[in-house]
């Protein structure tokens, strides 16, 4: 009898200090993409506007366990996990109260590795999820530090903007400190450009410059600028249950299996 190979569960943080330029899109649609081919994928939203809790039609009132519950230990992943109309993809919502977390828990020696220890505590017992994505808030606060010293990867998401590349630089810095203080196994997973519109010179351009500099990081999936991607959050569903034949779906579609192919690379290393 063959023996399963031992999964682990993966975690990627979507982390980009600059707000607006597609974190929330893109923990929404590739997560769907990942869970629709068959991954157990949890959406960690750790953004205290909810955008990605609002995004997968989860209101408000129904956020009774949320990320915060986790950051202060009242509540474990597997508690915390709520369904979505997406098969096989769970979210953990967030709430404002994410907005005193920072004050309430800074005293703390363990305050960097809250969402750390919840996922590996969750990792060892039974796991339920084969990928988490983490939505992170725009701003390297503790929220984003708590994300990045759980991940094992971090994806960028850069708008196709001219002051793109200037922000990197300090967003890898921060992964560069993370790496040396709290979580030495963080690497890059990889950087997506985001709202491409081929109409516009200047985006053709800052597409070649963030591949120049950041070469085989740079996915090869870009993900255009698309309406219907914007309109889907107003009716509470990913764009990939909206209009799975749009453009902007598809290149999510594209993204989720480039995800999984460096994953097997990386596995393979
Ligand atoms: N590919 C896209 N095409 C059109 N609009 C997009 C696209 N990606 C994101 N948006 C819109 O841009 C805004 C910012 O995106 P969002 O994912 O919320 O960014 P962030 O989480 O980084 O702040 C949202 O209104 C979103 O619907
Ligand atoms: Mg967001």
């Amino acid at each position: 009898m063959d023996t399963l190979p031992v999964s682990r569960m993966r975690v990627i943080t979507i982390a980009n200090q600059k707000g607006g330029v597609g974190k929330t899109t893109t923990a929404i649609n590739l997560a769907t993409a990942l869970a629709a081919i068959g991954k157990r994928t949890l959406l960690i939203d750790l953004d205290p506007q909810g955008n990605a809790s609002t995004g997968l039609g989860v209101e408000r009132d129904d956020r009774a366990v949320s990320s915060y519950d986790v950051l202060v230990e009242s509540a474990s992943i597997t508690e915390a996990a709520m369904p979505t109309a997406v098969p096989d993809l769970s979210i953990i919502p967030s709430t404002l109260d994410l907005l005193g977390v920072e004050m309430e828990i800074s005293g703390s020696a363990s305050r960097a590795y809250r969402l750390r220890d919840a996922l590996h505590f969750h990792a060892e017992a039974t796991p339920l999820f084969d990928f988490v994505l983490v939505d992170c808030p725009p701003s390297l606060n503790l929220l984003t530090v708590n994300a990045m010293a759980a991940a094992d990867a971090i994806l960028v998401p850069l708008q196709c903007e001219f002051f793109a590349l200037e922000g990197l630089s300090q967003l890898l810095e921060t992964v560069e400190q993370v790496r040396d203080t709290l979580n030495p196994a963080l690497s890059l997973h990889g950087i997506v450009l985001t709202m491409y519109d081929g109409r516009n010179n200047l985006a053709s351009q800052v597409v070649r410059d963030v591949r120049s500099f950041m070469g085989d990081h740079v996915y090869e999936t870009i993900i255009p600028r698309n309406v219907r991607i914007s309109e889907a959050p107003s009716f509470g569903k990913p764009a990939i249950l909206y209009d799975v034949k749009c453009s902007g779906s598809q290149a999510y579609i594209r993204l989720a299996s480039e995800v999984i192919q460096r994953e097997r690379q990386l596995a393979a290393a």
